[in-house]
């Protein structure tokens, strides 16, 4: 399956892991810090896209920075209030403005470290974008929207569905996947839905129980810290184990 507008790799192979090691590391601890769970949802929305980037065709340099624009796509939380980050209800107009502006926060915390990688930058700054144009913050639309950006929306409002959360219980697969398709070219790129929707149910459902998880290529060696003892992590150990 394919994409019309994937562009061939650029020059310069993959993103040199220790650079790129440091830069997850020091920004994902502070995300587990914040938000224990945002980062378990990290790790299964890159997993999720480097499954949906291999249906697609994408060449496998192009998948190292989709992951990593994955892995920090919500990067930019780092910079939400306690009051509306933690809060277990439904969000007034304000406290929606105020979580609206997570991608160009997380964009601009990023956007040197990673200027060689725009494909993930694009994640970072475009995943609440639609396809019809009413997403944010740019309002974008069509294929104006980065690919990547387009796969990511996919994958993120899977996965928001299919684990629980304070305002809604987990769907299953099959009823997020029927979700989804009621959106497709209104908040979704029909091709990268498409695509998958063409992925293995048992796939997606070994993603979504933890079984499949295809992200420690990025993160093996990395040590996190032990949180703050508030339910946040289990202390010292491989990066996210237990999360
Ligand atoms: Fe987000
Ligand atoms: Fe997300």
């Amino acid at each position: 399956m394919t994409c019309s507008d994937e562009q061939p790799p650029r020059g310069g192979g993959t993103i040199p892991e220790p650079f790129i090691r440091g830069v997850l590391s020091g920004l994902l601890t502070a995300l587990r810090i914040r938000d224990a769970e945002t980062i378990a949802h990290c790790r299964r929305v890159a997993t999720y896209s480097l499954l949906l980037a291999e249906m697609i065709g994408f060449h496998p340099t192009r998948r190292d920075e989709l992951a990593v624009g994955a892995l920090l796509h919500d990067i930019g939380k780092i910079g939400l209030a306690d009051a509306v980050l933690r809060k277990p209800g439904p969000l007034s107009a304000e406290e929606f403005r105020h979580v609206q502006t997570h991608p160009v926060v997380g964009f601009e915390m990023v956007r040197d470290a990673l200027a060689p990688y725009p494909l993930a930058l694009g994640v970072i700054r475009s995943h609440h974008e639609r396809f019809d144009g009413r997403g944010y913050p740019d309002g974008l639309s069509g294929r104006d929207i980065p690919l990547a950006a387009r796969m990511f929306s996919v994958v993120d409002a899977f996965d928001a569905m299919t684990t629980d959360r304070p305002y809604a219980p987990a769907r299953s697969v099959e009823g997020a996947l029927a979700e989804l398709r009621r959106h497709r070219g209104s908040q979704f790129c029909p091709d990268c839905l498409d695509a998958f929707l063409a992925l293995e149910r048992s796939l997606l459902d070994g993603v979504r129980r933890g079984s499949v998880d295809r992200v420690d290529r990025y993160l093996n060696g990395l040590t996190l810290p032990p949180t703050d003892g508030a339910g946040h992590g289990p202390g010292p150990g491989p990066a996210f184990s237990g999360v």
